[in-house]
């Protein structure tokens, strides 16, 4: 798999094929000012939540590649109205096999709005399983048990996990989250992008360091071979 890091919590990971895009916030994030939003090629757009640092983007992503959108009933519909029609509404503890693999839809403990105030439906996260490997992105999420049947069930080979507090989980509950999911590689997302979420980079690698874990915490623009 070749994940690419846009800023914020938006990657793109190509696998079996297929471009997948994660929350795409880049237009309106300073910090990935040099990523040019109308080169990024999806096929797949998945949306965690509506909360205007994830879905940014996703409907002029949506139209110009003709990607379909994955997320909740909430924004297939606040989508469609939107003229994206290409979507796939799920919700949790669901899951539906795609041309990459399956996406199981999974717990999250956040809130979740649309960009115009609307209701935005349950906030989720994706448990991605694929040929090359399965893999958790998180969402914006508080550190939750539910995450335990994760590690349980599934063999977790990397996972996206929020890590800049304050608004999600900080680095101390990520690493408890990366042993209830049974995951020693761990991408670092949603921190540095607005003040309250700056974090300290050498001392979060340090913390996961210390449980034998790996964080890595992506340039924007650069891609890495997992
Ligand atoms: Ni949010
Ligand atoms: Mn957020």
């Amino acid at each position: 798999m070749i994940i690419t890091y846009y800023g914020h919590s938006c990657f793109g990971v190509e696998v079996s094929g297929k471009k997948l895009l994660f929350d795409p916030f880049i237009a309106s994030n300073p910090l990935a000012k040099n990523i040019s939003v109308q080169d990024i090629q999806a096929d797949y757009i998945l949306l965690s939540h509506g909360h205007e640092d994830h879905v940014g983007d996703a409907e002029s992503i949506a139209k110009r590649t003709g990607a379909t959108v994955i997320c909740n009933f909430e924004l297939h519909n606040w989508m469609n109205s939107l003229g994206v029609t290409k979507t796939h509404p799920m919700n949790i503890g669901g899951h539906w096999i795609f041309e990459f693999g399956k996406v199981k839809c999974v717990n999250a403990v956040h809130s979740s709005s649309l960009p115009d105030g609307r209701y935005g439906g349950n906030p989720m996260g994706f448990l991605v399983e694929t040929a090359e490997g399965n893999f958790y992105y998180a969402g914006d999420t508080a550190l939750h048990y539910d995450m335990k049947l994760i590690g349980d069930y599934k063999k977790i080979k990397f996972a996206f996990l929020p890590i800049g507090n304050n608004f999600t989980m900080g680095i101390d509950n990520a690493v408890i989250a990366s042993d209830f999911i049974r995951c020693e590689r761990i991408i670092g997302m949603h921190y540095d992008t607005f003040e309250p979420i700056r974090i300290n980079h050498e001392e979060a690698k340090r913390r996961f360091e210390q449980t034998s874990k790996e964080l890595t915490l992506m340039k924007i623009g650069e891609s890495i071979e997992l």
